[in-house]
């Protein structure tokens, strides 16, 4: 049997849950909510669904019991505020420190081996609050942000590319911010020919622009953060890990020296698998993507400073 919880059943939440139930990644989910009644509504909706969509997985959803989550598997923090237009992700850490911390308490109480992904925001310096709260093993501890941003990479490609988003490869590394990410162009691959040979210069820059404004881009149409992308992202990591998939995936990882950084997490190529992070990939990157990387985690590092102490 495999359980995973999901904390905040708001837009990114519930859709990962949903996600994680119609792709049947684990047997149970459990969404928890602060809100009175709406992950249980949530959860009744979503099981509405099984006999439509030939679902199997049990979710049930709880208001504020964390007993519920008990010996999850895996839990998934998306609790917090969500960005307005106009807001970047960073300006939301005062609140969000505070909601992430305590919920990570809760849920180490009741499921002390669980690997925790981290959605909430700004989601690199949540994960590494995560690590210092909690102290938990590095490995353990994934930060969602790099497959989201991979995920919106390969659409504008897709997009500049005119071709079916499924043949297209890329990642995305560095900060899940709006100035901080790394779309790796020089990696970037239709059906395994560079991308660079198919796109001009000024094409694939436009596609990194629109990448790394992807999320500020759907909060202005949405009137607050996204969700469907965020939600599926979520599921994949998820996935990864509770099917022991050994997948590599750009997320954010407590960094000890690996990319010339350290005491900080960041994104970057991550094999996830059974043990959660299981190994980081360290890329030979170029004098141009050394500059960007270490501009990143500089401006992660200030973002980190702001943490209550
Ligand atoms: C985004 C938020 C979830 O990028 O960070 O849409």
């Amino acid at each position: 049997m495999s359980k995973v919880t999901v904390v905040g059943a708001g837009n990114v939440g519930a859709t990962a849950a949903n996600v994680i139930a119609l792709r049947e990644v684990a047997d149970e989910v459990v969404m928890i909510d602060i809100k009175e009644g709406v992950s249980e509504g949530k959860a009744m909706d979503m099981m509405q669904t099984a006999n439509l969509l030939d679902m199997n997985t049990c979710i049930n959803g709880v208001t504020n019991y964390y007993e519920a989550t008990a010996n999850s598997d895996v839990v998934v923090i998306t609790s917090g505020i969500p960005r307005k237009p106009g807001m970047t992700r960073e300006e939301l850490i005062g609140v969000n420190a505070g909601i992430v911390k305590q919920v990570t308490e809760s849920v180490l109480k009741h499921s002390p081996n669980a690997v925790i992904v981290c959605v909430s925001n700004p989601m690199d310096t949540m994960t590494y609050l995560i690590h210092k709260i909690s102290g938990l093993p590095k490995n353990r501890i994934i930060g969602m942000g790099g497959a989201l941003d991979s995920s919106r990479f390969k659409y504008y490609l897709s997009k500049a590319l005119n071709a079916n988003p499924n043949e297209v490869e890329g990642f995305v590394i560095g900060g899940h911010g709006d100035t901080t990410m790394i779309p790796m162009k020089r990696y970037a691959a239709y059906r395994g020919i560079p991308v660079s040979t198919l796109l001009d210069a000024e094409t694939l820059d436009k596609v990194v622009a629109d990448t790394m404004v992807g999320g500020a881009t759907l909060t202005k149409l949405l009137g607050t953060s996204a969700w469907y992308a965020p939600g599926a992202a979520t599921a994949e990591v998820v996935e990864a890990v509770i099917h022991d998939q050994k997948c590599m995936i750009p997320c954010s990882a407590l960094l000890e020296g690996e990319y010339g950084e350290k005491d900080l997490c960041i994104g970057v190529p991550c094999i996830l698998g059974k043990g959660g992070i299981e190994k980081i990939v360290e890329l030979d990157l170029n004098e141009e993507e050394k500059a960007l990387f270490a501009k990143s985690a500089a401006a992660v590092h200030k973002t980190n400073e702001a943490l209550p102490a």
